[in-house]
């Protein structure tokens, strides 16, 4: 396809939420056989968040979303399509994007949630820059949340140190400002299909007591290949989605790449000669949190003085499909709009309940780690 610059579409507001409780190695050590320099040197991870017994993808999907409204300088009926990707909904249906639309208290837009992995920001926005720039949409609020602590099998040291909870959220809005998204990268390889998947619960392999005894229900990966296959795709997708916007690598400022690992961002990094001091990096804090990973790094960039307007941004992607994508941007927003956001906090959503009994459902494995908060801060969320 002929290299397209898109324009009068602008990132104008973004916003994260992190649940308060910490997963360090050090708690990891205590439950599996590893250790912190193992998991630091192989992944770059020191600790990763995890969603409170009360908390769910929903409920954090909700405050990321509240919070992007309001720095957009917006109020929730202004949002006319609610995008929510994640491979951790609260349930198969109805979608979690309803909810999060509930939680807001928007009252207008129609919202769907989008299964693309770790990709599923990038494919949100991807999907939420065709709606504006088509015209159908004005204002389209874009979540990347994941509560992945609950299908992780906390007994498996290979997938266990990796994942964390989470959710980041952005509005893509309609402007004839210059600027804005610049060209955009999206592809699917089945080729890598089962390397990163949860076999049971879907219709192929549905709940039965025997995948449950299997574990079925937990992420299964296939490390080394996954990582290899990442480093190939990142780099060709982001340089794709530079050429769509045409302009070079050299002149982007910043690139928020997906959060699953330093080598393999390291490894972009060589394969590009691209600086690493222009890459902003987090997963030290976070872990992987696969789908909130670029919008949450994406907030503390803006927080942390890394974007400024008329920067160009590069957020490049990969996940389970294999998936992966890249998006080219001018930012055109004034980073100090995130104050407007100031004061969101949990309390101001609610998520509505179903009619079943609620269960906890905070992961066994972890409960210990729940205690000891209780005994020392006087109880998780
Ligand atoms: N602690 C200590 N030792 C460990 C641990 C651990 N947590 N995990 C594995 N090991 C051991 C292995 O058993 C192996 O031992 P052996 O040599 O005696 O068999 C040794 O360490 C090396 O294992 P490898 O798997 O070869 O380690 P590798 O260097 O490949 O690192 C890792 C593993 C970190 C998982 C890496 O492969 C990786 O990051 N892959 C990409 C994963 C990823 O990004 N997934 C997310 C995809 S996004 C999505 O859509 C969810």
């Amino acid at each position: 396809m002929k290299p397209r610059p898109t324009s009068g579409v602008h990132l104008t507001g973004w916003g994260a939420y992190a649940p308060s409780q910490v997963l360090t190695n050090a708690d990891l050590e205590r439950m599996v056989d590893t250790n912190d320099e193992w998991i630091v040197s192989r992944t770059g991870i020191r600790e990763r968040r995890i969603a409170g017994p009360r908390e769910t993808t929903a409920s954090m999907a909700a405050v990321a979303g509240l919070r992007a409204i309001a720095t957009a300088g917006l109020v929730p009926d202004d949002i006319d399509l609610i995008l929510v990707g994640t491979l951790t909904p609260d349930y198969q249906m109805p979608s979690t994007a309803a909810l999060v639309k509930g939680a807001i208290g928007n009252t207008r837009a129609a919202a769907m949630d989008l299964a693309a992995a770790c990709s599923g920001f990038v494919f949100g926005y991807a999907t939420a820059q065709a709606y504006v720039a088509s015209g159908m949409a004005r204002h389209v609020l874009v979540i990347g949340a994941e509560t992945l602590s609950r299908y992780t099998d906390f007994t498996d040291r290979t997938t266990c140190i990796l994942f964390g909870d989470g959710a980041g959220a952005i509005v893509l809005s309609a402007s004839d400002e210059p600027g804005g998204t610049l060209g955009i990268e999206i592809t699917t390889d089945p080729a890598g299909a089962y390397f990163i998947w949860l076999p049971g619960g879907g219709a192929a392999r549905p709940p039965s007591a025997s995948t449950m005894a299997a574990g079925e229900h937990f992420m299964k990966m296939k490390g080394a290949e996954t990582f290899k296959m990442a480093v190939r795709t990142l780099g060709s997708t982001a340089l794709a989605s530079l050429a769509r916007a045409g302009i070079e690598l050299a002149d982007v400022d910043l690139v928020v790449p997906h959060q699953a690992n330093i080598r393999i961002i390291e490894a972009l990094a060589r394969s590009l000669d691209f600086p690493m001091a222009r890459i902003f990096v987090n997963v030290g804090r976070y872990g992987n949190t696969s789908a909130a990973s670029v919008p949450l790094a994406l907030a503390e960039a803006v927080a942390a003085g890394r974007v400024k307007k008329g920067d160009r941004l590069l957020f490049v992607v990969f996940g389970s499909g294999l998936t992966s994508g890249a998006i080219t941007l001018e930012w055109t927003a004034d980073p100090a709009a995130a104050a407007r956001a100031e004061g969101i906090e949990p309390d101001d959503v609610t998520v509505m309940p179903g009619y079943l009994e609620p269960v906890n459902p905070f992961p066994p494995a972890l409960e210990w780690l729940a205690r000891r908060r209780l005994e020392l801060e006087g109880g998780p969320r």
